[in-house]
């Protein structure tokens, strides 16, 4: 079949009646640096290079598809927050955007703390040797046993999410003849601007205790009243991918004027708020996030601000990014199958992985962008659809962007900007094998987590 019979972009954008994207690149070579993580390039031959090795080496010894993540654009994302913060805030990386034993270490090394949200993630934690004080456990519905397991550990908070909870962790702080450092989550009535399934700050939720009708009040009442726990502040977290700060603003007011009720009705300052994580990330040319250090500007400056306002000593303040810190050091890298082109419509382009290891486009409408990587191309742009190999027609990767038309089966393209909630949610749909997590650095690639393989589906079937 001829390509030119096919062509791209401009053609098909006239007849797209759905989906979102922009015009194509002026040059399709080109890596906009924003996307993808710091040490990737094209080398002399047009390839892609990570770390200083070339995509065509890595797709040779770890196979396709795989997650690459740039191990020094890790370690000096966690520097930059940490640095942004200074020494009287803390950061606590969100291990739901990713974890394994090796970023533990890196966490640990590069001086961030831990927000953990389940058992998994606990171990996980422990194992890697995270000083369990430098961990926060969360989750709006922890297990009694996760509970004692935190409480026994010596966790450095845990962040309570009900009143249920409240008793539940008392009672096993006491059990345990300690007195536990805990936060109250709070929900402030902010509406984030993000996907409805990831805001978080809203009411009608699962997450946190309300502010608005003084619930929240009524949760530091309590806990302030059972000695198994040491109320050390409150938290609040409003969402995912959220690039506008007024919702962070607001839910700092808030959060501080909590603050000045309990110190009017307890006589007690509490020193510590947590402002959560959900700042956004670049997945296309079109995102703009801040850095860390406009981040922890604002965030302070609007603390500082209120606490004068109310008389207050400004409490010690931390953040819980997660996929601001992974989500922009890796990419996915997938080897092209088939290439359908859609007359009138646009191109299929099928990929060796897919929902399995991405669902964040099904699930949320996601936009990513995506470049071949294995060679340059002068043809003209493609408009295509990135699509996996599952069995189902949602099973989408990139829903709309432009490869070089003369694009082939064989072919390596890569998806950046998928460090965050792509490995840690993928699944085995269709007894896909979830791709490894290969760490490159200085010239050096390393599994961090392995492929599966066929065994270890089989282990797991009993019948
Ligand atoms: N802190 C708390 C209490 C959280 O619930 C979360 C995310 C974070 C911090 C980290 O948020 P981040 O900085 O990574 O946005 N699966 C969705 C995101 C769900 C996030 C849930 N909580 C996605 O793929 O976009």
């Amino acid at each position: 079949m001829s390509r030119s019979a096919h062509p791209a972009g401009p053609r098909h954008a006239d007849v797209l009646t759905e989906g979102h994207y922009s015009a194509p690149a002026a040059d399709l070579n080109v890596l906009d640096e924003k996307v993808w993580s710091r040490t990737v390039t094209r080398d002399a031959d047009g390839g892609l290079t990570v770390g200083g090795i070339a995509v065509a080496r890595l797709a040779e010894e770890f196979g396709t598809p795989a997650y690459f993540l740039d191990e020094s654009d890790f370690r000096a994302r966690c520097r930059a927050w940490a640095d942004a913060f200074g020494p009287d805030a803390d950061v606590f990386y969100a291990g739901k955007a990713f974890l394994s034993r090796a970023v533990v270490r890196w966490l640990k090394e590069e001086g961030l703390n831990l927000d953990v949200c389940s058992g998994g993630e606990l171990t996980t934690a422990l194992d890697a040797g995270m000083p369990a004080e430098r961990i926060a456990f969360h989750g709006n519905n922890k297990t009694v046993a996760e509970i004692e397991r935190a409480v026994e550990a010596g966790v450095g908070r845990i962040v309570l999410d009900s009143f249920q909870e409240i008793v539940r962790v008392a009672h096993t702080a006491q059990r345990h003849g300690v007195r536990q450092r805990v936060q109250i989550r709070v929900t402030v009535g902010v509406e984030a601007h993000t996907h409805e399934f990831i805001a978080t700050a809203h009411e009608d939720q699962k997450f946190g205790i309300a502010l608005a009708d003084g619930q929240a009040a009524e949760a530091v009442r309590r806990a302030l009243s059972l000695d198994g726990l040491e109320l050390i502040g409150v938290h609040s977290h409003i969402g995912s991918q959220i690039f506008d700060m007024a919702g962070f603003e607001v839910s700092a007011r808030r959060v501080v004027q909590l603050l000045a009720e309990v110190r009017d009705e307890h006589g007690v300052e509490l020193p510590e708020i947590d402002l959560g994580g959900g700042l956004g990330i670049a997945y296309t040319s079109e995102d703009d996030p801040r850095e860390p250090h406009e981040i922890a500007k604002a965030l302070s400056d609007i603390v500082t601000r209120e606490c004068e306002a109310a008389k207050l000593r400004t409490p010690r303040i931390s953040v819980e990014p997660g996929r601001a810190i992974v989500g922009p050091t890796a990419f996915t890298l997938y080897e092209v199958g088939t290439i359908k082109p859609l007359e009138g419509l646009r191109t299929y382009v099928s990929v060796d992985g897919g929902m399995s290891d991405n669902i964040r486009t099904a699930l949320y409408d996601a936009e990513y962008s995506v470049a071949l990587v294995s060679r340059t191309s002068d043809a003209e742009p493609m408009l295509v659809r990135v699509v996996g190999k599952h069995c189902e027609s949602g099973d989408i990767v990139v829903k709309d962007a432009f490869l070089p038309a003369d694009l082939a089966p064989g072919d390596l393209i890569a998806v950046p900007a998928t460090g965050a909630y792509c490995r840690s949610m993928a699944s085995n749909y269709n007894h896909a094998l979830r791709p490894p997590v290969v760490a490159v650095r200085d010239g050096e690639a390393r599994v961090i987590v392995r492929r599966e393989t066929e065994e270890d589906l089989l282990r797991l079937d009993v019948g």
